[in-house]
Parts: C-alpha cells; structure tokens; sequence
C-alpha cells in the first residue's frame, strides 16, 4: 500500500533533516526533488539544454558528485522556473510517490502540485537569517570558502525566484501543517513532524 508524505519549504529550512528522520522513524523511501532541479542545472552548466537534460535524467544522476555547491543550487533554481522541465520531470516524481511501502518527497510543490493528494503535508520553513546561518555553517564544514552575506544574499535570491515563479511557486499547501524551525532544535522539528504523520497514519 502506498503512503504519500510531502515535505515543502524554502532552501535550508530543515527539511532534509526531517525528512531523513520520518524515513528513519516509519521505514519509507525518501526522494530529495531537489535534487532533481540540481542534476539539470548542473548539465546546464556543462553546456546541455535544459529540457533535454531533464527529459533524459535518471535515477543514476542523483548520485553524481557535486550537485551540493551554490552554483548548482541557483543554476536548479534558474531551470526550475521553465514550465517544460517541471513538467518533464512529474511522472518520476509521482511514480516514486506511489511506491508501496510509503514515500516522503521534500521539494516545493509536492503538497501543491506533484502529490496534492498527499496523505500528508507538512511545509517547513524558518526565517531567511537562520536559514542562511545554518547554510552558512554547512558550507564552511564541507570547506567552502564562503562568507555571509553571499549566502544569505543567495538564500534571498533562491526564495524569491521560487515564491515568484508562474508555475508552481512555492506556497504552504492549504492542508499542509507548518513547521517553522526558526527557534526550534533539531529534536523538537523531528518530533513535530513524526507527530503529525502519526495523527495522519
Ligand atoms: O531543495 P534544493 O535546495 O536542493 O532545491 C534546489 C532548487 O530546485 C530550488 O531552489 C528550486 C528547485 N526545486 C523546485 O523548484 N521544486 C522542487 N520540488 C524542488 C526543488
């Protein structure tokens, strides 16, 4: 039987995190779309078209290496807002979703869009600061050499080209529960989403 968890919110929320602890937690499969948006973005970056891309991707190309740097990250959110690569890359997003044994995809639009019959929506947010902050400290870690104010510039940037987009911007689904982990801990966030599937379940 298939159950559908959808896991919304704006770039460095926490929603990786969550989503990797209600996988942990209820055993589900887990699909990060944005690393689908990356994997385009980054052949864009090497010279393909962004349709083709999307349109020829494959689940081995979610593993490459280098899909987490920031000019990865604006180069996904640059193709993200083309109608036709959203729309090439749906069927495998929903095909995943509709796996049995339950599934719980993090992106944008998976409670709007991509799932809107989810059988749970949770849209995960914080405040840009400390959505920069936590960013900001990953990426000096993994040994990025970054300062910020370009990263929060950059969080700025992603969020308003997400928000803004025609098709598909990113918006709390009406029936999505909100999570916004601006002053939560990480076992606070976790135990608020894995109390809301369990209210669902
Ligand atoms: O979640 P992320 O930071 O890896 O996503 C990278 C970009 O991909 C994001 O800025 C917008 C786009 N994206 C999208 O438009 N829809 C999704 N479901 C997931 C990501």
């Amino acid at each position: 039987m298939s159950f559908t968890i959808a896991i919304d919110g704006p770039a460095a929320a926490g929603k990786g995190t969550i989503s990797k602890a209600v996988v942990a937690h209820f055993g589900f499969a887990h699909l990060d779309t944005g690393l689908l948006y990356r994997a385009v973005g980054k052949r864009v970056i090497d010279g393909e078209d962004a349709l083709a891309a999307a349109q020829g991707l494959m689940a081995e190309d979610l593993e490459v290496d280098g899909l987490r740097t920031p000019a990865v990250a604006q180069a996904a959110s640059r193709v993200a807002v083309e109608t036709d690569v959203r729309t090439a890359l749906v069927d495998f997003q929903r095909a995943f979703a509709a796996r049995a044994g339950g599934a719980v995809l993090d992106g944008r639009d998976i409670g709007t869009v991509i799932c809107p019959e989810a059988d749970v929506k949770l849209f995960v947010t914080a405040s840009p600061e400390v959505r920069a902050e936590r960013r900001y400290r990953e990426l000096s870690e993994a040994g990025h050499n970054t300062d910020f104010a370009t990263v929060l510039a950059d969080v700025k940037a992603r969020d308003e080209r997400d928000q803004g987009r025609a098709v598909a911007p990113l918006i709390p689904a009406e029936d999505a529960v909100v999570i916004d982990t601006s002053h939560m801990s990480i076992a606070d966030a976790v135990a608020a989403a894995i109390g809301a599937v369990q209210a669902r379940r």
